[in-house]
């Protein structure tokens, strides 16, 4: 008998179980990581509450004090994953980097909350005021002229996506010296940035480091300054979610209202009429990224209603065999396998299908819906996938794949909720 895809999501998310912490995959990513874990917990959601919470609140242990809850949680010792504790040197403990990840914690605790409220309580009673010191940390740190800003591009989720391209060029690389990739030996280099683009990286996690991780410093003099509208979409939603959450606790809502606002208003200065979407800022410069990426295709996950991107998305999911590729197959800087530079991935995908089912443009999620089915049903739990073939690319037996086939992209929630 063959196991169902169902099944076989649970057993890859039970082996990537660390007991309190899911490790999105092992080899490759060893350790904690931010949205990957509130990924996995939406996954664990559909047979296994509990542990949905265990996993949610084991990454807000790693919580700074200032709020920020960082991008990786080094829980243990392994020597597989470059860079490690002892070059992120953020004298934490447990040991953490020193950015942090797009904030779909609130959406997803929301989304386990709302399962079982009477369960949920007490957990949510403990969690809430962690996740408002965090959402509070982004707009002591990461908010600029109205939007949400990221000091690496590793911070925004999407590393060497090409809306980074105009800024990273201004990184230098000289202080880099020698180091040794351990992405690479575990899968396809050309699945993976390519190595200007890590050297860069390394160059802004040393200068963080040099500065002991000081918000101000980095702010005034860091690197890599850059306005994001998939962060701003992200924690603009995230809001609305902590929002409910508030009134769940009884909590005062007000700051968390004018935070809603202050996005809603702001993200329209991401908007780049001269390529019809929603863009990068370099900070620094002034300059627009000019990318269209699966991150302008976030303002319905966020509650914005655009019919010129409507009209882009369309554009672009006919020019793919596979919804929705992570930059615009008709750009020249598309590259169909190389991580965030044109692979299909089925956590955007899931973001995105959210916020197009909740704004009204059923066919649009369906499409998502069925085509990241597809990609799984044809390639298996990857860590992404390319958008012209379907092939599987990244790491394999990918927790956050798995997780968003359980609980958005898997036929049988059809049949569950029919
Ligand atoms: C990596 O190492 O590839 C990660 O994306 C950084 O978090």
């Amino acid at each position: 008998m063959t196991t169902s895809l169902d099944e076989q999501a649970r057993n890859i998310m039970r082996r990537n179980d660390q007991g309190h912490y899911t490790m999105p995959t092992n080899g490759l990513y060893p350790y904690q990581w931010n949205w990957d874990s509130a990924f996995a917990a939406f996954g664990f959601a559909t047979f296994d509450l509990g542990r949905a919470w265990v996993e949610i609140e084991t990454l807000f242990s790693g919580q700074w004090e200032n709020g920020m809850v960082p991008h990786i949680i080094f829980h243990s010792e392994s020597s597989g994953y470059f860079p490690g504790p002892d070059v992120w040197g953020t004298e934490q403990s447990p040991p953490t980097s020193g950015i942090s990840q797009p904030p779909v914690a609130a959406t997803f605790t929301r989304a386990i909350f709302e399962q079982n409220p009477e369960v949920g309580l007490n957990h949510l009673k403990d969690l809430f005021p962690k996740l408002l010191a965090w959402h509070r940390w982004f707009f002591e740190c990461r908010f600029e002229n109205g939007v949400i800003v990221v000091n690496h591009p590793w911070e925004s989720g999407r590393d060497n996506a090409p809306e980074w391209d105009e800024a990273m060029g201004n990184v230098d690389t000289s202080g880099v010296g020698e180091y040794t990739r351990n992405d690479t030996s575990h899968v396809d280099p050309h699945m993976r940035p390519n190595q200007t683009d890590y050297d860069r990286f390394m160059a802004i996690v040393y200068a963080g480091r040099d500065c002991g991780w000081n918000e101000a410093n980095m702010s005034e003099n860091g690197p890599f300054r850059v306005a994001d509208p998939g962060m701003t979409f992200i924690l603009l939603r995230a809001n609305k979610d902590l929002l409910a959450l508030a009134e769940a606790v009884g909590a005062n809502t007000s700051e968390i209202q004018n935070w809603i606002q202050a996005l809603e208003a702001g993200v329209q200065q991401l908007w780049n009429p001269e390529i019809q979407a929603y863009d990068a800022l370099n900070i620094r410069t002034g300059k627009f990224a000019g990318s269209m990426s699966s991150a302008s295709f976030l303002c319905w996950y966020a509650g914005i209603q655009n019919e010129t991107a409507l009209i882009e998305f369309n554009r672009i999911a006919a020019a793919v065999k596979y919804t929705f590729p992570s930059h615009d197959p008709d750009s020249e800087r598309f590259e169909p396998f190389r991580y965030w530079r044109g692979p299909a991935w089925g956590i955007v995908n899931t973001l995105i299908g959210i916020g197009l089912a909740e704004m009204g443009h059923q066919a649009q999620a369906e499409k998502l819906r069925g085509d990241t089915a597809k990609l799984i049903e044809q390639s298996g739990f990857a860590e992404y996938f390319n958008p012209v073939d379907g092939s599987p690319a990244g790491g394999m037996d990918f927790t956050w794949t798995a997780a968003i086939w359980l609980a958005w992209a898997s036929p049988s929630l059809q049949i569950k909720g029919s």
